[in-house]
């Protein structure tokens, strides 16, 4: 029996990197962040001097990637690119933007799935990312679709930026959310949805704590999990 696989999928503001980190920590279980994979091959691409238009160079990046993930239940993290401390670069907003142009090239998807499932180990994996439910690992037992009202995640994000001292009107916040959301629902490769068995979990008006239980009530309701 392979380990048992929890996918947690949504848009971004949604929340789902805490609460897949949470529920990781409190089952013992391994933690894939896709999303940072993609990341991490935009900073690779750029630092080999590769553009990211050109597909077959940037999905041989992403074969050869070396990285390394270290994350603590306190939400600190630490992720290392050939052994060189890249994790606020890998977090800023540039970085971001550049791994959606990446994550939209079919060679680079196809190079990074098996480092991907290679992450399921004992005792089990939480898998945080669009296509981890559909693509990467259809067989798992539980997969949870997070989402919030769009005025939620833009008020949250809103709240984020002004903690690191940046102002920006929640207006204009709201509007990119929405843009944002249709763009990646409409995409053609790896379009943001639910998987057909996902269970949809809206967070609107719940905590962390809350929403990460519930989380973890279904895990122990889930046959293969419990
Ligand atoms: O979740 P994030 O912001 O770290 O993701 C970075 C980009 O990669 C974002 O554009 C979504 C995309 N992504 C993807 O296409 N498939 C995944 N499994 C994870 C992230």
């Amino acid at each position: 029996m392979p380990a048992p696989v929890l996918t947690i999928d949504g848009p971004s503001g949604s929340g789902k990197g805490t609460i897949a980190r949470r529920v990781a920590s409190a089952l013992g279980w391994q933690l894939l962040d896709s999303g940072a994979l993609y990341r991490l091959v935009a900073v690779a691409a750029g630092r080999r001097g590769v553009d990211l238009d050109e597909e077959d160079a940037v999905a041989k990046v992403a074969a050869d990637l070396e990285v390394w993930f270290a994350s603590a239940a306190d939400g600190s993290e630490r992720i290392e690119l050939d052994g060189e401390d890249v994790t606020a670069l890998v977090r800023s907003e540039e970085c971001g933007a550049k791994a959606s142009i990446v994550a939209a090239l079919p060679a680079v998807r196809e190079a990074l799935l098996e480092r991907q499932r290679a992450f399921r180990r004992p005792p089990g994996l939480v898998a945080d990312g669009r296509d981890m439910g559909t693509r990467v690992f259809p067989d798992a037992g539980l997969k949870v679709f997070l989402t919030a009202s769009a005025e939620e995640r833009a008020r949250r994000r809103h709240k984020q930026l002004k903690d690191k001292g940046i102002d920006v009107s929640l207006a204009a916040l709201s509007r990119d959310i929405g843009d944002r959301d249709r763009r990646d629902s409409e995409r053609s490769v790896a379009p943001l949805k639910p998987a057909d068995d996902a269970r949809v979990l809206d967070s609107s008006g719940l905590s962390i704590e809350a929403v990460t239980q519930i989380v973890l009530d279904w895990v122990r309701n889930t046959p293969q999990h419990g």
